[in-house]
This record gives C-alpha cells, structure tokens and sequence, in this order.
C-alpha cells in the first residue's frame, strides 16, 4: 500500500510513486487487534472483495476488485496549428499568482552559480566535520552537534551554503538509525543536531549529496524546458492504433488535441492522428530523451562518483549511556515491531479496505499505461465522500521531478483547493501526506535527483499549511534507514504505514 505502486507497473523504470492512497477503516473500541504488515494483505482482500464497489485495489500478485469509473474531467479539445504550452492555459490571475509566490521563494533560497572549474565546488573529501559538544558519553535523549565546514577540490574554504547534504546516526548491532537536522548557515558552515534516542555505541555519517554548484544546475535544468522527457500517446480504435508525441508543451504545425482541465488549469496536448477524435487517446507512455540541459563540467558533478560521498571526520563512534534515565525508547528490530504495534490497533471484526491509484499526467512511465480510469488527483479527490471511517494518504513527487516546478507548485495547489472541499463536505476525515522517500543514487540525476524530491517537500509543507491534514516524512525515514532505493524494503514501509495511522489516529 503506501506510496508504492502496485505489483503490475513495478516492472517499469521511472514509475515510482502511487499518487493518492483511500483507506478506510472502521474502529471499534473493544479487542483491538495488532495490524501487522504480513496481513495487510489478506484483510485488504477480504475487505475489498466485500465491500468495495467502486474502488480499485491492487495487492501484489495482481489482484483487481471492480474497477473505478472516475468520470474524466478534462475537455479534449482540437485546435489548429498553433503553439501551445501549459502556460498559455486561461489566465486565472489568483491560481497563477501563487504558483509565482511559492516559485520565487524558493528560487530565492537555491544558490546561482555558474560553475567553470570542477575544483571550485564542494569537495566531500576535502570538507570537515567536527563534534561541537565534544565528551567522553553521552546520555540518552542528549544531542549531538556535529559542525561541518565545506572546503573546495583546492582546500579554499567556501564561502556560500546551498549543499546538500544528508546525516544521520546508526548503531549497526541493533539495526538503530535516525537522521539530523541540518541547518544552513549560508557561509559555508552546517550545523547537525542529532537526538541520541538509544544507548550504545553510535557512528554518524554525514554524506554531500551534491554540491551547492550541482543543486544550482539542478535547479537551472528543471526549470529550463521539458526535452528531456519524451511523451507518446496511444490513439486507438477498433482496428488500429497510432502513437504521436505529447506533452505539456508541443510547438508543432499539426493539429492538437488539447487535454485541459479548466477549473484546475491542468494542461497537456499531443499531436492530433488524422481521422481519430482527440477522446481516442487512451494509453500514455514515456521515455528518457537523449537530451540534457547541463553543461559537461555540470555532468560531470552529477557523476555517480560523485554523488553521496562522505564528508571527512575527525572522530568514529561515540558512547552513549542511559544516565540513570529511565529507558523509554528500546529501538532495537524487535521492539520496533512491538513499537509498531501498540500504536496501530485494528479490529478485524470490522473491515478495512485499501485503494490505491496513480495520478495521470505527468505520470512517468515506459509501458504503456491506461490513462481512462485516472485524473488528475484534485479531480480523484472530488471524487470521494469522505466521513469519520476514511482515511486518504496522498502522495505527490517523485514523477514531478523532472518538469518545470511550477507544474508541480500548480498540481499542490489544485490538491489543497480539493482537500478543502472534502473538508467542507465531511470534515471529520483524515488527510495524510506522505511525502517523498529517496531513491537510488545510481539513476539520472538531471532528471530524478532527490534535490527536486527534497524542494517538493517543502513546498508541500507551505502549500498544506493552516489544513488539518498530518505528514509522514518518509524522506526522512528513508534517510535515517540509508535504503536508497525507490521501494524500500518492508521494514521502512511497515514504519511509514506505522507513521500514517498513526498520525490518522491522532
Ligand atoms: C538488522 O536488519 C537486517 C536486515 O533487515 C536483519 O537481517 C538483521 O537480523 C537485523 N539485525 C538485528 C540485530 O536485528
Ligand atoms: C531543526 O532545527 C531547526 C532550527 O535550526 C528547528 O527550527 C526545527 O524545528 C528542527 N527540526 C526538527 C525536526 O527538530
Ligand atoms: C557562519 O555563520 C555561523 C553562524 O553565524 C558562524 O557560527 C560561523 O562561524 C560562520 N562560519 C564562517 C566560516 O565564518
Ligand atoms: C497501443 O495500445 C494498444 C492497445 O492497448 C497496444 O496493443 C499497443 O501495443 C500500443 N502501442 C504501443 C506502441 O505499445
Ligand atoms: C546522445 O547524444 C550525444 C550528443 O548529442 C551523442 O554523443 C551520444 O552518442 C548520444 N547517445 C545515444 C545513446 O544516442
Ligand atoms: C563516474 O562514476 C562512475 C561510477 O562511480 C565511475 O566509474 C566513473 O569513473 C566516473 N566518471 C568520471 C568521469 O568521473
Ligand atoms: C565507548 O565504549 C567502549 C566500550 O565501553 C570503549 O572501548 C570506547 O573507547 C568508548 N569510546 C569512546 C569514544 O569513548
Ligand atoms: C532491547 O530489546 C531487545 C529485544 O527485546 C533486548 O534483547 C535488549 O536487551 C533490549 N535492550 C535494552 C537496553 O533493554
């Protein structure tokens, strides 16, 4: 469940993220049961199949119980030979003005810089992290600042801030880990707060994703157009299909077909076969163009090599003791099962059931996928009743990352405006956001980097400001876990899934 997408699109490279999560869950006070990860499964099933008429869920090995009817909102229109592009959409001065707001401050916080020479940037190697709070043991619940001071490949110590980078401690033996807090001194000096939540030996690591020269090129390419993805779509009828190239943006002298959601301002085009209608459209695929905004010596920051390196330390462990502390936290694999456990309590006599389903456009994908019984979520979310026994986990990124952010700034915007809908019309619902969780290292950072999933973050954080709404920070989680991979392995998803009900409960 969670924001992983079920078994039948796994197979596919850059697929990576379920877009919106319906739990709904009766409680029940009496016999709480344990809710287990291993049986999520069954109940789902169970459930579903009795009780789901109108819901899709998915479950590994396949399964599908009745499919949706999402009533597709979006007007397929055709036009003649112009250019379009998401911006040319109908001017909604209140919508737009925001997206512009939230784009500027954050454009505002990311470093420019036009890197000419490789060993200006942050060295990782070269750079220095130092305990500030220095002892001999430390007790439980203490902190623990470490100071990291960046340094270029020539041992020049620099002068502006914008690294990113990533810390958390870890004790092997017990499987413990939790990441620190970073705080941005823009002159070159981090500070890291760590909570020390357990008692034993402990290492740190603290690791330069990518250098603030590389986070600036990230920016720039995001945001400078949308060739490095390649959309086509499947027009089909009865007898034969065409593909034609789609996207947000199409400068072209063929006809269009225009998929707009008005209210929304959503746009996406393709190019128009003769002799089909625009509604003929039906699957959407993708795929990574041989095309890159950076410049070499920018490519060559994002190298793998290059990406994730630790930063340089003058200490290896620290001890950490209970201090006569009684011991609250025992965060060792066992107990967090057991920690798991007594917040999420289910009755079984009731029934729970689990949908999942994907956004539509820009959902990224190499296969071919049905875009029919998707929208876009503000439209899914309009779709559902709501009331005290439902829960909805949302979850919105990893497919934005490679376009323009005010798409993604836009969709957040159209996904709060829907979610006070819901409110209005059953308030007693539950929202969670699960936020992004990182990924792998080895991918395409141009297009995937965990920079734009990390950016995203914080504009989800502004944008649901003020909404009763929890967030499950699975970047963090997934941080602390080192599980760099797009699905994490059961354990983290058992905590995110923890984490979720948790906040839905509270
Ligand atoms: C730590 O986690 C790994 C992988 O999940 C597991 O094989 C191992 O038994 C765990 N160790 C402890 C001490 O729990
Ligand atoms: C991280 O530190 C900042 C101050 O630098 C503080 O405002 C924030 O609440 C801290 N976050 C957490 C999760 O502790
Ligand atoms: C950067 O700023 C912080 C906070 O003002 C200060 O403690 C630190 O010494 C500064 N670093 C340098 C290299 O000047
Ligand atoms: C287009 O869709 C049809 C029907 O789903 C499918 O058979 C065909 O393989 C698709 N085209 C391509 C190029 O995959
Ligand atoms: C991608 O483009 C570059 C330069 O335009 C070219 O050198 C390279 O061979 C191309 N790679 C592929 C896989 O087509
Ligand atoms: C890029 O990274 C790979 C993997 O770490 C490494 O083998 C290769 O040498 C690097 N290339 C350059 C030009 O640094
Ligand atoms: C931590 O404790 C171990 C054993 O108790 C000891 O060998 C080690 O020197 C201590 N490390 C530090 C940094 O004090
Ligand atoms: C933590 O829990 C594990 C498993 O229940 C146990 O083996 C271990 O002794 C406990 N550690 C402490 C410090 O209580």
């Amino acid at each position: 469940m969670i924001s992983d997408e079920p078994h039948y699109v796994r197979k596919t490279e850059e697929n990576s993220e379920a877009s919106s999560l319906i739990a709904k869950h009766c409680k029940h006070k009496t016999n709480p049961l344990i809710f287990r990860m291993k049986f999520l499964s069954k109940i789902i099933l169970a459930a579903a199949a009795m009780i789901l008429i109108k819901f899709l869920v998915f479950r590994e090995g396949k399964t599908q119980v009745p499919k949706a009817t999402y009533p597709f909102h979006m007007q397929s229109d055709q036009s003649h030979k112009e250019v379009h592009s998401s911006k040319s959409a109908p001017v909604q001065d209140a919508l737009n003005q925001r997206i512009e707001e939230i784009y500027n401050r954050i454009d505002k916080l990311i470093p420019k810089i036009k890197l000419k020479n490789f060993a200006e940037a942050t060295s990782a190697e070269k750079s220095k992290a130092t305990i500030v709070n220095q002892k001999d043991s430390y007790c439980l619940g203490e902190q623990l600042f470490v100071r990291v001071q960046a340094y270029d490949y020539l041992e020049n110590i620099k002068s502006y801030g914008g690294d990113y980078l990533r810390a958390r401690i870890f004790s092997p033996k017990t499987n413990s880990s939790a990441s620190g807090n970073i705080t941005d001194y823009n002159n070159g000096t981090y500070l890291i707060a760590f909570t020390l939540f357990w008692e034993g030996e402990v290492s740190a690591s603290v690791l330069l994703m990518h250098p603030s020269e590389a986070v600036s090129a990230l920016w720039r390419a995001r945001n400078q157009g949308f060739d490095n993805i390649l959309y086509t779509g499947n027009f089909t009828s009865a007898t034969e299909y065409v593909n034609r190239k789609c996207g947000f943006q199409l400068e072209t002298e063929e006809d269009i077909c225009q998929y707009v959601d008005r209210r929304d301002q959503e746009a996406f085009y393709c190019i128009k076969p003769p002799n089909f209608p625009c509604e003929a459209l039906t699957h959407m695929n993708s795929v990574n163009r041989n095309h890159s905004y950076l410049s070499e010596v920018e490519k060559l920051l994002l190298n793998r090599s290059n990406i994730g390196v630790e930063i340089s330390k003058n200490f290896k462990t620290i001890n950490v003791s209970n201090c006569g502390i009684l011991d609250y936290f025992n965060h060792t694999e066992d107990e967090m099962q057991s920690w798991q456990k007594t917040l999420l309590a289910i009755n079984l006599e009731n029934f729970i059931y689990v949908q999942w389903k994907k956004h539509t456009f820009p959902f990224v994908s190499k296969t071919f996928y049905s875009i029919k019984e998707d929208a876009y979520m503000a439209r899914q979310i309009d779709q559902i009743g709501g009331g005290i026994n439902t829960i909805l986990i949302l979850t919105m990124g990893q497919h934005f990352r490679p376009f323009n952010f005010h798409i993604f700034i836009k969709s957040a915007l159209n996904v709060r405006r829907a979610i006070e809908r819901l409110f209005y019309r059953s308030p007693s619902t539950k929202v969670i956001i699960k936020e992004e969780n990182a990924r792998d290292m080895d991918i395409d950072m141009e297009r995937f980097s965990d920079f734009h999933g990390h950016i995203q973050y914080h504009v989800l954080r502004e944008v649901f400001h003020g909404l009763n709404v929890g967030f499950v920070d699975a970047l963090d989680m997934t941080i602390a876990y080192a599980c760099n991979v797009i699905h994490p392995p059961v354990e983290v998803l058992e905590n995110i899934i923890s984490m979720s009900f948790t906040q839905a409960t509270s």
